[in-house]
């Protein structure tokens, strides 16, 4: 086959290199991937470049006049107005790929071109939708970063993975490859740097490979992330958490529905009971002797906030936590409860007046009435669900 019509057919993997002001690395990256990319597979580079201030674009342009053609290899570029951030950058590079295999990497020889192949090797010999380069498992590794810098890698990763339910152990990388299809019907916020991260939690079908490489710190050039990119990894984990579904059940009776969300609310309950007991104490005793009706006032606040949203994450797993959703639920939640509690009075005195039964007893079926009137109130009103379900 010629160089000409080789060239000419559809790569089969796309590379997305994404650049800024990386005129110092772009070049040697291109040229060790252009080393290391098996030939009997057509590969394509695409370098989406910000208009960089140092002319990496330019450099890019030059580069693709004046270097010989590699067989089975061919670089495009993508020239962007503005700096629009990574992950948009990286969409728009992969809008572009012809390849069925993408393969995501940085452009200041952090990730070492060297793992691609065996990301590619990976992807069909497991099977599996994606591949990635991992530092957090055995044999992976970080060069050259200082102690500062791994504990907010190692803070995000932890947040990604309890907060979002990740089972990945590098789910930060930036250094992966994945079957193109499964992104289909995928809609992406492209909010900093987390496009994998959004993968992961939007797609969660998907089977994940990981392989290890050590990450190499750039000798030339500057990091982009700075506070403002950790700003935005909160916001969008937090949005990544909202748009996440809640677990589905596969329980279709309503009584059992109805008699598993009722268990919760009343364990719920118990707590509430509990920490309340417990400020109540800690703060008329001990360190800060404050007035002990101050203490139970407290106690009375942390344990209906706390059993507020207890009840509204785990018993009716809503996980709208917006601002002005989330307070209207609240003064709900405290109008209910208070209804519950003259329920309350009122069985424990009708019972004990009335019909002369113990104090103790009274107390307790006036507790159940009162939590079940609790529970009753709020699942209809307060979170809009129907009574039986
Ligand atoms: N086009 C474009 N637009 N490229 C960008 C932009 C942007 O707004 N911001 C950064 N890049 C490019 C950089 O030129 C570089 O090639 C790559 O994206 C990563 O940016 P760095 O500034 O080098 O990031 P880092 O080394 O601090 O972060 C790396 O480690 C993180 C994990 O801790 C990256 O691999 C991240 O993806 C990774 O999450
Ligand atoms: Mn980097």
């Amino acid at each position: 086959m010629t160089l000409e019509t080789l060239n000419k057919k559809k790569p089969q993997v796309s590379i997305i290199i994404p650049t800024y002001n990386e005129s110092q690395n772009i070049v040697n990256v291109l040229k060790s991937i252009g080393d290391i990319i098996p030939k009997n597979i057509l590969t394509q580079a695409i370098v989406v470049d910000d208009n960089s201030p140092d002319g990496t674009g330019k450099i890019v342009e030059d580069y693709l006049k004046n270097v010989k053609k590699i067989a089975g290899y061919t670089v495009d570029i993508i020239h962007r107005t503005t700096k629009n951030g990574l992950s948009s950058a990286i969409l728009s590079g992969i809008q572009r790929a012809s390849g069925e295999t993408i393969v995501v990497m940085d452009s200041d020889l952090s990730h070492p071109p060297q793992i691609i192949p065996k990301m590619i090797e990976a992807l069909k010999q497991y099977q599996c939708d994606m591949v990635i380069a991992s530092r957090y498992i055995t044999g992976g590794k970080i060069n050259g970063w200082n102690k500062k810098r791994k504990l907010i890698s190692k803070v995000a990763t932890v947040i990604a993975k309890k907060g979002l339910d990740i089972k990945t152990n590098d789910p930060m990388s930036g250094f992966f490859a994945f079957r193109k299809g499964i992104l289909k019907g995928l809609k992406f916020d492209a909010l900093g740097y987390k496009i994998l991260l959004e993968i992961l939690v939007k797609k969660r079908g998907i089977s994940v490979k990981e392989i290890p490489y050590t990450f190499q710190n750039r000798t030339l050039g500057s990091s982009k992330l700075d506070s403002s990119i950790i700003v935005d990894y909160v916001k969008s984990v937090w949005k990544l958490y909202h748009s996440d579904k809640p677990e589905k059940s596969n329980e279709k009776r309503n009584s059992v529905k109805f008699i598993s969300k009722a268990g919760r609310f009343y364990t719920i309950g118990a707590t509430g009971f509990a920490i309340n007991y417990l400020i109540s104490i800690i703060f008329s005793g001990g360190v800060t002797e404050i007035w002990y009706l101050h203490a139970n006032i407290l106690g009375i606040i942390a344990s209906m906030t706390s059993n507020f949203l207890l009840n509204k994450w785990w018993t009716f797993r809503d996980r709208n936590f917006s601002f002005k959703k989330t307070i209207s639920q609240f003064s709900k939640f405290i109008i209910f409860s208070s209804f519950g509690a003259l329920i309350q009075l009122g069985v424990v005195f009708s019972l004990v007046d009335n019909y002369d039964w113990v104090y103790t007893t009274a107390l307790a079926i006036g507790v159940l009435t009162g939590a079940f009137s609790n529970f009753v109130l709020n699942k209809k009103w307060t979170f809009n669900e129907k009574l039986w379900q």
